[in-house]
């Protein structure tokens, strides 16, 4: 496969491309597929790797999925789950860590799950343990393996009372796909309520759960002894669109994501315009735009919902090595997400990265050696340069990064960027980039 982009940066993307479904929903909604007894139909499916890793691994139990990949629409037909060979579950070691989700519906449907070795980009340690917890909690029994981890529940799982250490988007996830069908009633204190998890809440809900969401961030689900299938359009990427948002501000472009919405973005939009970008809200989506002048630094610090996103973070960096004066970037969702700041380094940026907590509020990572800041000063013009995709968001990071710098810039690995960017070279061809494959 080519897997090299030569990229000849310094021009303005301009243009219109569309975001469809959020990667982070999609592929969790094909799991609560799983939990119904009659088949279900998920709309605005983007064509990325992460959704053909989860509908491989949904086949493999016996899931008939039939994809229109044009229309964007999946049909998930679970009538005849079944246990799948440790082997080809295995072969799925390392691609994704959403085959984590498929414990609580496999438990539910056949007593006994198996759950390979996970993927996921390399952004910090990634522990599961509040998800081992969550499940042993319900009545799980959970063997770690060499190759995986089994699971069983010979007496089916019985609602329970949790609360997070911390309010992780994935063990909300893993709680909510667990409890529905789990005997009696669970409390989840300390959850995670990403929009992403709200869809799910509405998925979940079609096919006949009981979930309610109160103000304090307290999940309380009454367990029911069988699901339906549902209906579902998938709610826009906000990571993606904000990604096009912050190509738009670096290159001094002008971008109009269609599919995205403000109600996901809000925070995401006040920080794009404090950095001095410019964008309009339509039916169909938000133009961004970068108006000419001068950027402004700012201070942000990442935060779960309705805090400014992790995911948003690595994409804005970019365009605020162009702002002038000092920004300061406190990352505190994850321990290690400023390893594609080296990348940039090398291109001329001028970015720090510190052990301390710079953003204003102590968090869990402070004092405790996790290069958790950034402080970027600008502006700096880019150079271009040969660099390598870390991971999925830094990648694209990368991929703006060469976008900006004058001259050719060679970004090898750009496979990993398929995970979460759907038809990301045919976009970058609709905006104007020059660039060609090897
Ligand atoms: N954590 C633990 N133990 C656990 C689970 C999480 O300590 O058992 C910690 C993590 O190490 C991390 C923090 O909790 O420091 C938050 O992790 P979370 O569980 O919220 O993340 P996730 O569910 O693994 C999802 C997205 C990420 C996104 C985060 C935060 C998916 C497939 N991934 O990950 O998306 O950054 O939530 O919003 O939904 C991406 O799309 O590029 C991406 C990394």
């Amino acid at each position: 496969m080519h897997d090299v982009l030569h990229v000849n940066g310094g021009l303005p993307l301009h243009g219109e491309i569309t975001v469809r479904g959020a990667k982070n929903f999609v592929s969790k909604a094909m799991v609560a597929s799983l939990l119904g007894d009659t088949p279900s139909v998920l709309r605005n499916v983007p064509q990325i790797r992460d959704v053909a890793v989860v509908r491989g691994l949904l086949e493999l139990h016996g899931v008939r999925v039939d994809a229109d990949d044009v229309a964007g629409t999946l049909s998930l037909d679970p009538r005849n789950v079944e246990q799948a060979h440790v082997a080809d579950i295995d072969a799925h070691a390392g691609s994704s860590r959403i085959p984590i989700l498929f414990c609580g519906p496999l438990l539910h449907r056949l007593g006994e799950a198996f759950i390979p070795d996970l993927g996921g980009c390399r952004i910090g340690d990634r522990p599961i343990n509040y998800h081992l917890d969550i499940l042993r909690q319900f009545g799980a029994e959970v063997d770690k393996l060499e190759q995986g981890i089994a699971l069983r529940a010979p007496n089916g799982l019985v609602g329970t009372k949790i609360h997070l250490p911390y309010p992780s988007v994935g063990a909300t996830e893993q709680l909510l796909l667990t409890a529905v069908r789990a005997r009696g009633l669970t409390e989840l204190s300390n959850a995670a309520i990403e929009p992403e998890i709200m869809d799910l809440i509405n998925v979940l809900q079609k096919m006949g759960a009981i979930i309610s969401v109160d103000t304090d961030r307290v999940i309380r689900i009454e367990g029911v002894p069988r699901l339906r299938g549902f209906q579902h359009t998938a709610l826009p990427d906000r990571i993606e669109a904000a990604s096009w948002a912050a190509a738009a501000l670096a290159t001094g472009g002008d971008i109009t994501v269609k599919g995205a919405k403000q109600p996901e973005m809000t925070t995401f939009l006040n920080v794009f315009r404090k950095v001095g970008g410019e964008f309009d809200v339509h039916d169909d989506g938000i133009r961004f735009w970068h108006p000419g002048g001068e950027l402004r630094s700012i201070v942000l610090e990442t935060d779960v919902h309705p805090g400014f996103m992790t995911d948003w973070q690595q994409p804005l960096v970019v365009a605020l090595t162009q702002a002038t004066g000092l920004s300061i970037v406190h990352e505190t969702v994850y321990e290690n997400r400023f390893g594609f700041v080296d990348a940039l380094r090398g291109m001329g940026a001028t970015i720090q990265v510190y052990r301390e907590c710079l953003g204003g509020h102590p968090c869990r990572f402070g004092q405790r050696n996790f290069y958790h800041s950034a402080v970027v000063s600008g502006p700096t013009p880019l150079e271009a340069a040969d660099i390598e995709v870390p991971d999925l968001r830094g990648g694209f990071s990368h991929l703006i990064a060469a976008l900006t710098a004058k001259g050719t810039s060679n970004v090898a690995g750009i496979g990993i960027i398929d995970r979460g960017y759907e038809h990301f070279l045919d976009k970058l061809d609709a905006l104007g980039a020059e660039f060609s494959l090897s």
